[in-house]
């Protein structure tokens, strides 16, 4: 038995075999965090992805009867949060009143048909006894139904897909783990996952300005108890899209000329001091790339031209950037071509569409660079660097 504060449980379920979150690699599986609170009246905030319903009722079933809970929350309805949801109203608690947002509610009907649902509108807290749960809704922090609940006898905030790692643990809290796994998983998560709502997120920490909390539970990963001023902190500069003097190549090559010039301007840009990561594009994944882009502040994408059009795993990378739309970058393309080019514009047209400003570069070889084309190549890098540093 997990115990957060005094009758609030973590009854969630541990995955330490996913790798794979819609399309983000997960190299450290994921949690789907449940929170029983239990006063006069009983609670259960948000459920459990549906392969782990056996798991959460056990955890449920540790403290309480689930034939006495009062409430089921909903504080998002993607289905690594609700999956559980209807059957265990169904088999286990049909008793209990379940709560959601109005968007919720429409969201839950459609993956799990017509179950009777109060919606935050009706009923903005609930009042337990010895603790209030107060709803805020924070639309598209990750869906529109997105909301988190406050208890402010506990100072306590739970937080839903907000301040989540993927990152499977015995440790329950941010203190049991290891922190550069859990600092890497932090920011890896919030690249790839909340990058694109930095606004709406933005909205969701004013909505909670002046609101005092000592404990942030999300519903991914562990609970931060300790010094929860640096993940607060941490989320205002992700959100403000402030960067490092960081450069992150990501490129594929053919016959390892776009290669060779990735490496020459990774020489160029490391000349200066400035710290540059390089990554193929086949032999690493498109979220880890984007991980490290989060604080980069230049961007450079090559590609070898291939039937006229971009490399097809650089043009996938740009079609998961341009979703994510990283924030105050620059950046260009480059990259080799035999005899018809093409790619190295139709890659800084993706770039721009991401919104990466595009600086004027001429790094585009026919089949193989020349020395005086690596020396270019690595000029062009120098160049990169100076301009982080401006
Ligand atoms: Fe963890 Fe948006 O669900």
């Amino acid at each position: 038995m997990i115990q957060l504060k005094e009758g609030v449980y973590w009854v969630g379920a541990v995955d330490w075999d996913i790798n794979n979150f819609h399309g983000y690699i997960t190299h450290r599986g994921t949690t789907y965090n449940s929170y029983l609170l239990v006063s006069d009246k009983i609670a259960l905030v948000d459920t459990v992805k549906a392969p782990f319903y056996e798991t959460m009722l056990r955890h449920i079933k540790e403290i309480v009867d689930p034939a006495k809970i009062d409430y089921i929350i909903s504080n998002h309805a993607e289905p690594d949060h609700s999956g559980s949801l209807a059957r265990f109203h169904r088999e286990e608690a049909p008793q209990a009143e379940i709560i959601a947002t109005a968007h919720g509610q429409k969201i839950i009907t459609k993956y799990h048909g017509d179950i009777p649902i109060t919606t935050t509108k009706e009923m903005p807290e609930v009042n337990l006894g010895d603790k209030t749960i107060t709803f805020v809704p924070v639309p598209m922090a990750h869906w529109p139904d997105s909301m988190v609940s406050y208890i402010p006898e506990d100072k306590l905030l739970l937080s839903n897909d907000a301040f989540g790692q993927h990152i499977a643990s015995t440790g329950r809290f941010n203190d049991q783990v290891d922190q550069d796994e859990l600092w890497q998983e932090a920011l890896t998560y919030y690249a790839n996952i909340l990058m694109p709502l930095n606004r709406s997120v933005d909205r969701a920490l004013k909505a909670l300005d002046g609101v005092t909390i000592d404990m942030i539970a999300p519903s991914h990963g562990v609970i931060w108890r300790k010094d929860i001023g640096d993940i607060l902190t941490k989320y205002i500069s992700w959100v403000a899209g402030e960067n490092k003097e960081k450069v992150v190549i990501a490129y594929d090559s053919m016959w390892k000329s776009t290669q060779n010039l990735a490496y020459a301007i990774a020489e160029g840009v490391g000349s200066e001091g400035v710290e540059c990561k390089v990554f193929n594009l086949t032999s690493r994944h498109r979220s880890d790339v984007m991980a490290a882009i989060l604080e980069a502040r230049a961007v450079l994408v090559g590609s070898p031209t291939l039937n006229n059009n971009v490399f097809p795993p650089v043009a996938s990378f740009l079609a998961y950037m341009r979703g994510l739309k990283p924030m105050n970058k620059f950046g260009a393309g480059f990259g080799s071509y035999g005899w018809a080019g093409g790619a190295k514009k139709l890659v800084e047209e993706q770039m721009q569409l991401a919104g990466i400003e595009i600086m004027e570069s001429d790094i585009d070889v026919t089949f193989r660079p020349t020395d005086d084309e690596w020396k270019i190549a690595y000029e062009f890098g120098v160049n990169v660097a100076k301009k982080v540093k401006e």
